[in-house]
């Protein structure tokens, strides 16, 4: 809090003005905040339909500056955890707010190791959905089914079972989405294999096959492992909002992280690398580029620049700088010329110039590249946004135990009403 106050004049009609006087409130980084709690006393609500101008909560995880395209992670910059870092690393520098000494890295990383199998009986789960189900529909339903299973850490009260939850969906989610991937082509799943390090066990799970043994190669597991990190948290992004709303009615982390996927599906969220890729292979040549950046700007035209845009970032993502840099290692290190990766720069530099998205302040965000990296790395497309969900579950869960291990109350937005006044039931016969 600060010792500042911005008055708010509201002008009641017949000369009568309502001043009401709201704390101003100061972050360590980014604008202030002015702590409306007292208009619901005074008659009135705030009004900000996708919370454009709404701090919802207190956090001290991510930071973002959209103006200077700034990412920090506990205070980390997202360039620097993306060279020097690992996922899991990350994972616990967003879970504890340090980066781990190597006993503590060790540690952490043994225990999400142990965690990495799911019940047995979860594998009869995927026997009930078709074998063309969209896998982050399955994701969205065993996720959530999880709480069926561990009961031992549905306790959102008990610390002990916070961190257990946590270590166990970090772990399974890897799992159960290699699962997914394996039930849709008919093949057996796959066991985890802990010799192998995270995200080389992910592949593992994907790409390994009962009768041989795997082969993973470093160069992309190491790929795989910084999508992963790149993915890993974004302050109060929808999905992230959806869980801290599903955690402040109580509901189990389980629960939570499963609305969280869900709402992470959506194409203007982390569906957008799935949509890139379908948007780049419709563009299919440099040449259409100018007709789907008029049909971008275009305002009866529902298509948009899949990839391009930012609720925060006015600026470039940090992630997609990154992300850019690695689509061009990956490409060259597996020796594949991508005609679509050739589309994105020549999209990315044709609009860059474009006044619309000048003005608009319109940049590639963390999925405009991200798509041609997995594409490379033999990810199917359907399983982009699933990748995105294993990298922003701890996101979800360093959030989630950040509001339930503090002071919370249920998350009940209000609204402008413009509906009927009260009036009377009218009976069938005189309708
Ligand atoms: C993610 O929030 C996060 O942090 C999300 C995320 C994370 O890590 O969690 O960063 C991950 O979700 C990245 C965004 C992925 N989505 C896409 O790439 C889908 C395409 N982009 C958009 O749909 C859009 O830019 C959003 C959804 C990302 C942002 O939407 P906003 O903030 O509500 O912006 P808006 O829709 O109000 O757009 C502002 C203007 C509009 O024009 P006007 O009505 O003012 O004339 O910009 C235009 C829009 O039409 N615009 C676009 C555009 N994005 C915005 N025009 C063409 N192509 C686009 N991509």
């Amino acid at each position: 809090m600060t010792d500042k106050t911005a008055t708010l004049s509201i002008d009641r009609g017949e000369g009568k003005i309502d001043a009401i006087d709201l704390p101003v409130m100061e972050g360590s980084l980014g604008p202030n905040v002015v702590n409306v709690g007292a208009l619901t006393a005074n008659g009135y609500f705030t009004y900000d339909p996708g919370f454009t101008s709404t701090a919802a909560c207190e956090s001290k995880i991510t930071f973002i500056d959209g103006e200077k395209g700034i990412l920090l992670h506990r205070g980390y910059p997202i360039e620097q955890l993306a060279e020097h870092s690992d996922y899991l690393e990350t994972c616990y520098l967003l879970l504890y707010g340090e980066l781990p000494n190597p006993a503590e890295k060790h540690e952490f990383v043994s225990i999400v190791g142990k965690h990495t199998m799911v019940h047995e009986q979860i594998r009869t789960f995927f026997n009930g959905f078709r074998r063309d189900a969209h896998p982050m529909a399955i994701m969205c339903g065993v996720v959530g089914a999880l709480s069926a299973f561990y009961h031992d850490s549905t306790d959102i009260s008990d610390s002990h079972h916070r961190t257990v939850a946590a270590y166990r969906l970090i772990a399974k989610m890897p799992t159960i989405a290699a699962m997914s991937y394996k039930f849709s082509i008919g093949q057996p799943f796959m066991y985890p294999d802990n010799s192998l390090n995270y995200a080389a066990n992910f592949l593992h799970m994907m790409f390994g096959v009962p009768c041989e043994a795997s082969n993973i190669s470093p160069t992309i597991a190491k790929a795989m492992d910084r999508i992963f990190l790149l993915h890993a948290d974004h302050e109060q992004n929808a999905s992230t909002s959806t869980v801290r709303l599903a955690g402040s009615s109580q509901a189990n982390p389980f629960a939570c992280i499963a609305a969280g996927i869900a709402a992470l599906w959506g194409p203007s969220h982390g569906g957008a690398n799935e949509a890139v890729v379908k948007m780049l292979e419709e563009i299919e040549s440099v040449d259409n580029i100018d007709k789907f950046i008029a049909r971008a700007k275009d305002k009866d035209d529902p298509f948009r620049l899949m990839g391009f845009g930012h609720r925060v970032y006015k600026n470039f993502d940090p992630r997609a700088k990154v992300m850019k840099q690695a689509a061009d290692e990956v490409l060259e290190e597996l020796g594949i010329q991508d005609e679509m990766l050739e589309i994105a720069k020549r999209l990315e530099e044709i609009a860059l110039k474009d006044p619309y998205f000048i003005e608009k302040k319109l940049y590639p965000n963390v999925d405009f590249y991200s798509g041609i990296i997995l594409k490379a790395l033999g990810i199917p497309t359907s399983m982009f946004t699933v990748i995105f969900a294993i990298g922003r579950t701890v996101g979800w869960i360093a959030h989630w135990n950040e509001m339930i291990s503090g002071s919370y109350r249920i998350g009940r937005p209000r609204q402008l009403y413009t509906g009927y006044a009260q009036r009377d039931f009218v009976p069938l016969d005189n309708r």
